[in-house]
């Protein structure tokens, strides 16, 4: 089997080293393939996600991705290859887990439409700014029908089985009216799960305030990216935040955090959202014990006190990665 990793920008290289590391440690049968993208790619080649990694990506079953840098204003011919590997591949729902304590919840978040489409233009001599926000019915039926396949499995589990819609169809009554009325034609199908509606504003208090109450929330592109870092914060913050991208037979693993240039090449990167990303790749491609035996030995660190700065302690990327690698040749 065929794992292809992005390390990208920043701190990604720096976290990709230790999830390499361990996913090797834990199964040393796969392949694994490395491949560029990201600005520093775009700044040598002109390219930010290369065909030669469209294709790695294309022929891998899962890919680890670390963080790429996007520049926050206009660069020509540079696309975020995040989103574009999103589109591209299908990967159609994003699923970002938190779990800390008294809360366990996730946010999936829909992957391929939305203001993510890609169309922005200015008008009016560059004095007017458009963006197009595109909502399908088959985008979102098939998002919502991932969001309750997963709560009912939460439920099998011992959740509660409840789906939060978030949307502001009271203000976007075409597009968000689209997700919503579709959403709860969807909902009608799963009778033994409990449905409630949320508008992403409220939706935002309540998850900063009262994270206990949700269980699986499903909502548009944006919405579910501003949410799911809000969501993170009772998980431990961004330093621990995992996600999946989630297509036809394909995944794509990647920290929520991005490439945090800040701290790039101190060598304090907490590595634990990567390394989660190794779980949750583990458990996808059946393998739980594996994953088991990760989590086990990040715990184990963890409590340890071996920890990096923005997790409380003093340690560095390294000291925490030989402690976790330490743990998996030992136990
Ligand atoms: P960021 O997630 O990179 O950083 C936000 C803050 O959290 C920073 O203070 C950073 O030091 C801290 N942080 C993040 N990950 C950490 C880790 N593993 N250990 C310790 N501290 C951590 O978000 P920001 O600053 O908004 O974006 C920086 C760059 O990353 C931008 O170019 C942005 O476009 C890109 N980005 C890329 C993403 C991706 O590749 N999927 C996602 C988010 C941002
Ligand atoms: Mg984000």
């Amino acid at each position: 089997m065929q794992i292809c990793v992005i390390p990208g920008d920043g701190i990604g290289p720096e976290v990709m080293a230790v999830a390499t590391a361990a996913l090797r440690a834990l199964a040393p049968d796969l392949t694994l393939t490395e491949a560029e993208a990201g600005w520093g790619v775009f700044q040598r080649t002109g390219v930010a996600l290369p065909a030669e990694t469209l294709a790695a990506a294309r022929e891998a079953t899962a890919i680890l991705f670390g963080a790429v840098a996007s520049p926050s204003h206009p660069v020509p011919g540079y696309r975020s290859p995040i989103v574009e590997l999103r589109r591209t591949l299908d990967l159609y729902a994003n699923i970002r887990p938190t779990i800390g304590p008294g809360v366990d919840l996730v946010v999936v978040r829909e992957n391929t439409e939305d203001l993510y489409s890609g169309r922005e233009r200015l008008e009016d001599d560059g004095n007017t700014a458009i963006a197009e926000r595109v909502i399908t019915r088959t985008a979102s039926a098939r998002i919502v029908r991932a969001a309750c396949e997963l709560a009912r499995t939460r439920q099998a589990a011992g959740h509660p089985g409840k789906v939060t819609i978030v949307h502001k169809a009271n203000v976007l009554r075409v597009s968000d009216g689209l997700f919503r009325t579709v959403a709860l034609e969807v909902a009608a199908d799963f009778p033994e799960l409990t449905f409630e509606e949320r508008l992403v504003d409220v939706a935002a208090m309540q998850l900063a305030a009262q994270p206990q109450r949700f269980d699986v929330i499903v909502t548009t592109n944006l919405f579910g990216d501003i949410l799911s870092d809000i969501a993170c914060i009772h998980g431990g913050g961004l330093g621990v935040a995992a996600s999946s991208n989630l297509g036809h037979g394909r995944a794509l693993f990647e920290p929520v955090h991005g490439a945090a240039p800040d701290i790039a090449g101190r060598g304090i990167a907490n590595p634990t959202a990567a390394l989660n990303c190794v779980v949750m790749l583990l458990e996808w491609i059946g393998r739980p014990h594996a994953a088991e035996r990760l989590r086990r030995a990040m715990d184990a660190v963890a409590a340890a006190g071996i920890r990096t700065p923005d997790a409380g302690g003093d340690a560095t990327t390294r000291e925490v990665a030989d402690a976790i690698l330490e743990q998996l040749t030992t136990h």
